[in-house]
């Protein structure tokens, strides 16, 4: 018997720019309620699948189904307000907020818009802030700039607003990007709290990071996936290594 409950399930998708497959005949299915790792090398499709998820890109066969609906065709606000939120590989905070109005800006988004302005939060709302400064341990913080606090606190101050939205799947697009090891091993504790509220999907491509989320991992490569497991058995896969950690290496190398 089934006991865990699928999310969101990609099905067949594949998502071409110009001829060239992306993602290609795509299967991928997420569990309600834990965490996710999409890990790939560089180009493997992670993004576009981010993408193709939110209603940014169209595949142009397949479809995406969330809670059991089909969202395929959907534009990205509708995507949003049903529950997904993506926190962008790039920054995307507002620097004339502080940190405490941003997440309360982010909160307020994925409402109707006479609900955005020119309203105090509610006690609710209030609290739900206090619960999330904590969470990404800014409270001390919450009347700073973005442009006063460090590179790490702004990247967990954005995943701050994905968690205000309160949005049940959570994407979260290359969370370490820029971190100190320190700011990365608290970013996975970060997110390994969020776990029970949500279901995040974790991409990246720091293996350290993915081992300290200790999650179920799904490799990508040339938009298909390569292998899924514990880190430890795609870890020990072949395969994986030269087309993935090879790559990696060979990058730092570079
Ligand atoms: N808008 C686009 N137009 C054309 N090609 C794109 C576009 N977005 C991504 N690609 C290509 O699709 C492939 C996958 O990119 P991406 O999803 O960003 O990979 P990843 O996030 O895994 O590094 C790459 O070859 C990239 O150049
Ligand atoms: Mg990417």
């Amino acid at each position: 018997m089934k006991t865990v409950e699928t999310l969101l399930a990609v099905e067949d998708v594949t998502v071409e720019f110009d001829g060239f497959k992306a993602i290609d005949s795509l299967n991928f299915y997420v569990d309600k309620g834990g965490v996710r790792v999409l890990i790939g090398p560089n180009g493997a499709g992670k993004s576009t699948l981010c993408d193709t998820i939110i209603g940014r890109v169209r595949p142009r066969s397949g479809r995406i189904l969330f809670r059991g609906e089909d969202i395929t065709r959907l534009p990205e606000f509708r995507i949003v307000r049903k529950g997904i939120c993506r926190k962008f590989q790039t920054p995307g905070v507002l620097q004339s907020l502080s940190v405490h109005d941003n997440l309360a800006l982010a909160a307020r988004k994925t409402r109707d818009w006479w609900h955005a302005f020119g309203r105090d939060l509610t006690k609710a709302e209030r609290e739900r802030m206090e619960d999330v400064l904590a969470l990404i341990g800014l409270a001390d913080k919450r009347d700073y700039l973005p442009s006063q606090i460090s590179h790490g606190e702004k990247q967990w101050l954005e995943i701050g607003m994905v968690v205000a939205t309160e949005a049940e799947l959570l994407l979260l697009d290359e969370p370490t990007a820029g971190m100190s090891p320190q700011e990365t091993s608290d970013t996975a504790d970060l997110i390994r709290r969020l776990v029970g509220r949500h279901t995040v999907l974790v991409i990246d491509h720091d293996m350290s990071f993915v081992e300290q989320l200790d999650a179920p991992v799904s490799v990508l490569h040339m938009g298909a996936l390569l292998k899924e497991g514990s880190i430890a058995e795609v870890r020990s896969d072949p395969e994986v290594a030269a087309v993935y950690l090879g790559r990696i290496e060979d990058a730092a190398a570079a």
